[in-house]
């Protein structure tokens, strides 16, 4: 590492008569400099260590644009023309959520314990922001595209969702909460085997 030869430019006004002779310097570089060059890669090398375990093993990713719509008449098409939660199977949901000023459709999001979540949402007008309390769930929502994320909610409890780019004078009453309810609410019936898809026994 320290052999680092990032020398050859940088030195040009150190000649001996600055003062500093060759012995204060290493291949002409001024020492001061050298250690902010080493802290500088010092830096670039923890950010890059930090993004890598972040993305490698807690679950951050880059929230692409998963599609895109028109923001005009967004509104009037399927699915977004009724957002909500829509079950696919035993603990497995989707929730189209629309963010305009200044609410969100729905409001409220009711799940059982261990459900896998897909979420799209999307804006008819504005920029704003969709992220939900103590989950990774964390997006901007931009007019035109849709932004998709899974989460599975692991723990029984309240989950305040909230907008978090500032849209206007209603900015602080753009919030919602996602329930996460006992499993054994609502009807008892037993979900083993119904058309079992194997993954499914296996997430279990
Ligand atoms: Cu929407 Cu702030």
């Amino acid at each position: 590492m320290s052999d680092v030869d990032l020398t050859d430019d940088g030195a040009g006004g150190n000649t001996p008569d600055d003062g500093l002779n060759e012995s204060t310097l290493t291949m002409g570089v001024d020492p001061y400099e050298r250690n902010w060059m080493r802290l500088t890669i010092g830096l670039l090398v923890v950010f890059f260590a930090t993004i890598s375990v972040a993305g490698l093993f807690m679950g951050f990713q880059v929230t692409g644009a998963y599609t895109e719509v028109d923001p005009r008449i967004v509104l009037d098409s399927e699915p977004w023309s009724e957002p909500g939660l829509r079950k696919l199977a035993n603990g497995d949901y989707e929730v189209y959520v629309v963010a305009q000023t200044w609410s969100f459709s729905p409001r409220e999001i009711e799940v059982p314990v261990g459900s896998k979540v897909t979420i799209y949402v999307t804006s008819p007008d504005l920029q704003h922001g969709f992220k939900i309390t103590d989950t990774n769930i964390n997006t901007m929502v931009v007019p035109g595209q849709v932004s998709k994320m899974s989460y599975t909610f692991d723990t029984v409890g309240e989950f305040p969702y909230i907008c978090h780019e500032y849209c206007g004078s209603g900015h602080a009453a753009m919030y919602g909460t996602v329930k996460v309810v006992p499993n054994d609410s609502g009807s008892a019936a037993p979900d083993l085997d119904e058309d079992t898809s194997s993954d499914e026994e296996a997430a279990k």
